[in-house]
């Protein structure tokens, strides 16, 4: 069985779509733990409902990040992690870290990577007047949101979408997504070997894709 670690920031609704699918037995893991930087993110509650273990790590107690990192990293191993997953964890990780978890840590980004890496990816999609949008699950690699991609939710932007409803549209599809690529994982349709992704087997050369136009 894959012990899942979900780290969060905030709200968490990507933890409770993983949640979710756990409590509805479509997901082989199981999530041991939420790590937050932040004592009042909900999704801490979220995970408590359910009897989920949770420790808040506040980056803001540790003088740098190596040590905050270091602190998650002792966690995870009493944990006994095999999956990290990042869900709305807004800190930038050190090298030392994303190496350690290299090839075990997975993140979800709300654009189809690689573009409109970092923030405002919704506000950007609508300046540019781009036709498709939607969110990217892949691989943490040092290099931030460039990590191989496995598999991304692509929607079409309407016309009349604005900030509101299109971020709306991009989280529910976000809560599709991701615990789909955790189930994957668990059950080693992909596998990461090498600095290679597979999928049932083979090279994935590029992410799948889950429409919804
Ligand atoms: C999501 O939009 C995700 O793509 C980004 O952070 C947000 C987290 O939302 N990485 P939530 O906390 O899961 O609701």
């Amino acid at each position: 069985m894959i012990k899942i670690a979900v780290l969060v920031s905030g709200n968490g609704s990507n933890l409770q779509a993983l949640i979710d699918a756990q409590l509805g037995q479509h997901l082989s893991g199981k999530i041991v733990g939420v790590i937050s930087n932040k004592a009042d993110a909900y999704a801490l509650e979220r995970a408590q409902q359910v009897q989920i273990e949770t420790r808040v790590i506040e980056h803001k107690a540790y003088p740098k990040r190596e040590i905050f990192d270091d602190a998650m990293h002792q966690q995870l191993l009493d944990w006994d992690v095999d999956l990290v997953v990042l869900a709305g964890f807004m800190r930038i990780l050190s090298e030392k870290f994303v190496r350690a978890w290299e090839g075990k840590m997975i993140n979800i980004h709300p654009s189809l990577l690689p573009l409109y890496k970092g923030m405002h990816t919704h506000q950007r999609v609508l300046n540019t007047g781009d036709m498709f949008h939607g969110c990217t699950v892949h691989y943490v690699t040092a290099e931030l949101d460039a990590g191989p991609a496995l598999l991304q939710g692509v929607l079409k932007v309407n016309q009349h979408d604005n900030l509101t409803t299109l971020a709306k549209r991009v989280h529910e599809l976000e809560h599709v997504i991701y615990p789909q690529v955790v189930e994957w994982i668990c059950t080693q349709t992909i596998q990461y070997q090498a600095g290679q992704v597979l999928y049932k087997g083979q090279p994935l050369i590029k992410p799948l894709q889950f429409c919804q136009i």
